[in-house]
This record gives structure tokens, sequence and C-alpha cells, in this order.
């Protein structure tokens, strides 16, 4: 992987066709396998959500956030319903944690958030861009068993995916002072 992947990489909140596909799809899924991942649990699943589909997630927010709050005008459950159809396709990162000795749950929920930027990264070196959202739906149990979680796993993120819309961020530089030294 070339360090100017890394060093670029940034997210893109506005997307457009055409998204991922076909083989190109498959690498980002096979890199996201390549997480680190204590144990080899591979505690991560993903969901993808295209075509007419997205406006079924996109009614299922508004279900779950009109229990969450009755008082949501029309308007603020409409920009719910269109949410989904910001990008041309969606991948629900999911992470099932299991029962083991040794990695404790939270390593698990890290290894598929690790899978997530992977596929964040894969998209990119694809040719393709994305953004990671979450927001409470991404912690809602209707938003959860909608999209066929069991009690045990996690929404660990949204990733809205498919070709960026005008030219990419410029990246800012970073002062690493506060976030590196030495022990
Ligand atoms: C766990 C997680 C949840 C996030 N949720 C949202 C979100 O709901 N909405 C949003 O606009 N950005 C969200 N972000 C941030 C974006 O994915 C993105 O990183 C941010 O806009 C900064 O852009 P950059 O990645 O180009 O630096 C989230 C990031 C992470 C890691």
């Amino acid at each position: 992987m070339s360090i100017d992947l890394l060093l670029n990489r940034n997210s893109a909140p506005m997307l457009i066709e055409p998204a991922p596909s076909g083989q190109a799809l498959q690498r980002m899924f096979q890199a996201a396998m390549r997480a680190p991942d204590h144990g080899n649990l591979k505690p991560w699943r993903f969901i993808t959500v295209e075509g007419e589909r997205r406006s079924d997630l996109g009614e299922l927010f508004a279900v779950a956030a009109a229990q969450r709050n009755g008082n949501l005008s029309t308007e603020q459950l409409e920009r719910l319903v269109a949410q989904p159809m910001r990008a041309p396709l969606l991948i629900v990162v999911v992470a099932s944690p299991v029962e083991h000795a040794k990695v404790p749950q939270i390593e698990q929920e890290y290894a598929a958030a690790c899978a997530a930027f992977a596929l964040l990264l894969a998209a990119e070196a694809e040719g393709f861009a994305g953004i990671w959202r979450t927001g409470d739906n991404a912690f809602d149990d209707t938003v959860a068993s909608g999209l066929g979680l069991t009690k045990d796993e996690q929404i660990v993120g949204f990733l809205y995916m498919g070709t960026r819309r005008g030219g990419p961020k410029t990246v800012p530089e970073i002062d690493l002072s506060n976030h590196l030294s030495a022990w």
C-alpha cells in the first residue's frame, strides 16, 4: 500500500454513482477481512444496502427515530428517510463478538472498527470514496433488529460508498506534538 494513500485518505460526504461493485467490491471485502484480529475470530460482518433497499433503510431510520422522539416533524422524518440516498451503496459494518477466554469483547469491537477502516482505505485504493457515519440510529435496537442483527451484535458504522463528487479535500498539515511522545 502506498504511504500517499494513507497520508491523503479523507472522507467524501458527497457521493455519486458508480459505487464499487464486482471484483473491486470483493477485493474491498477481502482487504477488510485482513483487519488485525486477536484470536483470528473475525468478529464482524458486512451488510450491503443499495438501490431501493436504501429507502427501506431510510424508513427504518424514521420509524426508529419516531419511537425515540414522538415530537419529530414531518420534515425531520423525511430527512431521515432520505439519509441513505446520499450514496449509491451503504455498507453496514456489524461487530459480532463471541465469548472468548482470552479476547474480551472490546478487543473484538476494535477489530470490527479496523475492518471498517480497511474498507474505507480499500475503497480509495480502488478509486472510490466513502464516509463512516453513525448517529443515534447506529445505536438503536429497532434499527439493529430491522437489519437482522442479533442481541449480541452492534452496528459499528454505516459506510456510505460511491464516487466522490468534486475534487478531493485538501488534507490539512497536522501538528503531531500533542499526539506523540517518547517514554
Ligand atoms: C465511529 C465514527 C462515527 C462517525 N460518525 C459520523 C457521523 O455520524 N456523521 C458525520 O458526518 N461524520 C461521522 N464520522 C466522521 C467522518 O467519518 C469523517 O471522518 C469526518 O467527517 C472527518 O473527515 P475526514 O475523514 O476526511 O478527516 C464518524 C467517524 C467515526 C470513526
